[in-house]
């Protein structure tokens, strides 16, 4: 046991902090499926870390990777130069993307890649003449990190509400979530005319004055909704009409979690620009990209070639030691078969989460690839508090999940095996039995 660790000063995000201190859990190692606790226990990673290390943990190449990067240029900016690593590890990405995404734009997070690709979007339409397009749409129940671009197009509401009047301008297409679609394998049948709402939008509002409509494929933090058949179709359809830049959230959705390198190639519905993080790495190392289509990059191209045509970019676009850490978790992804093997795995993975429909207080299952949502019912007047029991109890028992209010989601790293998912389901539901 490790307690002498003072755990005042870390300000710790998104958790009740003086609850966590109370009764801190700490993870001091981690290794392939499993994370090590700091009282030597072994806890299975259902969740990736936190939708990120998809190819498991503590992968020696990306370590010699990022050890010899840092040795021989730590860091280099990218602002009118730049270091060969960055524009190797671009090229490596746009060749797993969908044809047309011949540009990478570098991030730190997906909080940054979302308020880039919000402003790629805005600065598009004006470099084409058509500034009258400054409105954005995002959906309820929709995370789109915590930048102020984010909130106000993410649709949670505790996200939201502590901090002002956030963006003008902003619009919100209904969340998906139906009661008829419960318990739904993959893809529910109902909710496709769900994206009809953007034609109300439009006439509302007009289509000369909205920039992009973003939404996340499918729904990760809001507790997992799985996209309805035909709804991101229909959306892409009415964006299309009316020359609407269709962004795709693929934070969590990137680097092989639905079974193909991206959701738009795993659901067959192509974005205008998609962003990404988490998997980029593998987790190891922070950093995020924007992917955009040759036409949405190519309308900024036509000034003087001496002017920078987009005025936006962090210190840390394209780190060097980030960008190597990159292309070696791109090497172990191929060399693993891992951007596909959650479409061999998602079989199984829905056998066994639908598995625990008759366990206790579940209410819906929700799966896509190899993600699951588990939606409890809510104790009276105490939402979210039988999620976080469970959530307690699995770590203690030696299972990692997330939960957000009362739904529990998982979305394991691609390298887990039949019997590991088999333990993820059984020790849920032993858990489930305990909690009240
Ligand atoms: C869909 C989506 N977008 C953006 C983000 C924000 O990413 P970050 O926490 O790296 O800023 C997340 C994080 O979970 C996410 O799920």
């Amino acid at each position: 046991m490790n307690r002498n660790i003072p755990l005042d000063a870390f300000w710790m995000p998104f958790t009740a902090n003086r609850q966590f201190k109370a009764s801190p859990r700490l993870l001091v190692g981690a290794k392939g499926m499993f994370y090590q606790s700091d009282d030597g226990r072994e806890i299975l990673d259902g969740t990736a870390g936190l939708w990120c290390c998809n190819a498991g943990h503590g992968h020696v190449e990306i370590a010699d990777a990022v050890r010899d990067q840092l040795m021989s240029l730590d860091f280099a900016p990218t602002f009118q130069m730049g270091h060969p690593i960055a524009f190797e590890f671009a090229d490596r990405l746009r060749n797993i993307a969908p044809d047309g995404f011949d540009h990478v734009f570098f991030t730190g997070s997906g909080s940054e890649s979302v308020d880039t690709a919000l402003k790629i979007a805005l600065a598009y339409h004006r470099a084409r003449g058509e500034g009258s397009r400054t409105r954005l749409i995002g959906r309820e129940r929709g995370y789109h990190g915590v930048g102020f671009g984010g909130i106000s197009v993410g649709g949670l509401v505790n996200n939201r509400r502590m901090f002002g009047s956030l963006l003008t301008g902003v619009d919100h297409l209904p969340h998906t979530h139906l009661p008829q679609n419960a318990f739904t394998r993959g893809q529910p049948e109902h909710g496709a005319e769900l994206a009809d709402e953007l034609e109300r939008i439009v006439a509302l509002h007009g289509a000369e004055t909205i920039a992009a409509v973003i939404v996340e494929p499918l729904a990760g933090s809001t507790g997992v909704l799985v996209p309805p058949k035909g709804y991101l179709e229909r959306l892409r359809e009415i964006t299309r009409k009316y020359g609407i830049l269709l962004i795709f959230d693929e934070v969590i959705t990137g680097f092989g979690r639905l079974g193909a390198p991206f959701a738009s190639q795993a659901l067959g519905v192509v974005p205008d620009m998609f962003t990404t993080a988490k998997g980029i790495t593998n987790g190891a190392l922070p950093m995020g990209a924007v992917f955009a289509q040759g036409f949405v990059h190519d309308a900024f191209m036509n000034g003087p070639e001496s002017a920078i045509e987009l005025f936006h970019g962090y210190t840390y676009s394209g780190h060097p030691v980030a960008a190597a850490a990159g292309i070696a978790t791109l090497d172990v992804y191929e060399k693993g078969g891992l951007l596909t093997r959650a479409a061999e795995l998602a079989p199984y993975w829905e056998e066994a989460m639908h598995g625990l429909r008759d366990a206790p207080f579940v209410k819906d299952i929700r799966n896509l690839g190899l993600v699951a949502g588990i939606e409890l019912e809510s104790r009276a007047d105490a939402a979210g508090a039988r999620g976080y029991d469970v959530f307690v109890e699995c770590f203690h028992a030696g299972l990692l999940i997330r939960v957000t209010g009362d739904t529990i989601a998982l979305s394991p790293p691609l390298i887990v095996d039949t019997a590991q998912i088999d333990r993820i389901a059984d020790t849920i539901r032993e858990m489930l039995a305990r909690v009240a």
